[in-house]
């Protein structure tokens, strides 16, 4: 064997590359939190599945990484039916849409990701397939264009968007299963969901670290099982177990402040009370000033920053908060 194979290192998958499939909880019992939204789902998903009917139409919103994918699998599962997942921006004719309704089997889950980025034409096609379960396709164009209607098989759209206000009304009224928004998670739900993530991947820590990492993670799932993962690479880096101060140079090593803030959300603080005077300001100025999205602020950003009392949103824009002058002070 030449020596440069006999070197070359084995890349094994160690589970953690695709975090979120990894750790996606698989049962309602391993959902940590959302208690109210467990309870609505429970109700509504039980009753349907009794009466031998699909489901209502479920709207799920809210930040990123809180768990709103991973509440559309569990909805399915409990169905038992199959799940079809697609995303707004990825149906982009109306054949696509077609093409995956007229597919499902009866009871089936459709679960379509970030539909706000839905367009108009395909939004107008879901209305009566949400409605009364039917297809309505134009066939040829001009005086001899006729409709024909496509009766479908039962389903039950579960919707997820960040970005709730960007869906028309009419889009909106027709989720009749209702309408959930997922909560920022309490630090000991975090150290809960935190547990077991380290179990799977087997990563040895003291409980107490759980927390420490819980009170720095935006109160999102996501970024806790992320931060988790980052601490275990640098305890092996540093041939060394996963303690405090690992933790700790994790959190500087990332710019992560005591307040679970980072680069951008700092910027963003910054922008307003020193550019702006503390505010208040328009979104698409604080946009073009820290050269974020618009998007990314209002969908990623700020949601956090107004939990924490940081921010608040006014009719007249932006405002800092007493708190965020503060903070800024000390970090
Ligand atoms: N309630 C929860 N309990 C346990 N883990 C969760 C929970 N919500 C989210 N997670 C973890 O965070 C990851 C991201 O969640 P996901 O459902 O993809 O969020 P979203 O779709 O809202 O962006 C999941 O794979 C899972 O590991
Ligand atoms: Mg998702």
């Amino acid at each position: 064997m030449a020596d440069s194979e006999k070197q070359r290192p084995t890349f094994e998958r160690d589970g953690a590359g695709n975090l979120d499939q990894t750790l996606r909880p698989q049962s309602w019992d391993e959902y940590v939190g959302q208690g109210k939204i467990k309870e609505n789902l429970r109700i509504l998903l039980t009753a349907a599945k009794e009466r031998g009917h699909a489901a209502e139409h479920i709207l799920l919103y809210g930040p990123p990484g809180l768990g709103k994918t991973t509440l559309a699998h569990l909805i399915s599962k409990t169905l038992g039916t199959n799940m079809r997942t697609t995303s707004g921006p990825a149906i982009e004719r109306i054949g696509d849409l077609a093409a995956i309704l007229t597919n499902l089997s009866p009871g089936d889950v459709l679960f379509i990701d970030e539909i706000h980025r839905l367009s108009k034409s395909i939004e107008e096609v879901l209305y009566p397939a949400m409605e009364s379960g039917v297809l309505d396709i134009i066939i040829g164009k001009g005086p001899s264009a006729r409709t024909v209607q496509l009766e479908l098989p039962p389903f039950t759209l579960v919707a997820a968007t960040t970005r709730i206000s960007l869906l028309s009304s009419p889009l909106r009224s027709r989720f009749s299963g209702g309408t959930f928004r997922l909560e920022f998670y309490a630090d000991t739900e975090i150290a809960q969901i935190l547990k077991r993530s380290a179990e799977l991947l087997s990563i040895h820590v003291e409980p107490s670290l759980f927390e420490q990492i819980a009170k720095r993670c935006r109160a999102t799932p996501r970024t806790a099982n992320y931060l988790l993962k980052r601490c275990r690479d640098l305890a092996q880096l540093e041939n060394t177990d996963l303690s405090a101060s690992i933790v700790e140079q994790t959190f500087d090593l990332l710019e992560i402040d005591t307040l679970g803030l980072t680069g951008p959300d700092r910027s963003l603080l910054n922008a307003l009370i020193n550019k702006f005077n503390g505010g208040p300001v328009g979104l698409n100025t604080m946009a073009a000033a820290t050269g974020e999205e618009m998007s990314t602020i209002e969908d990623v950003l700020e949601p956090y920053l107004i939990r924490q009392g940081l921010l608040e949103r006014t009719p007249r824009g932006r405002v800092a908060s007493a708190l965020a002058y503060d903070h800024l002070k000390e970090v």
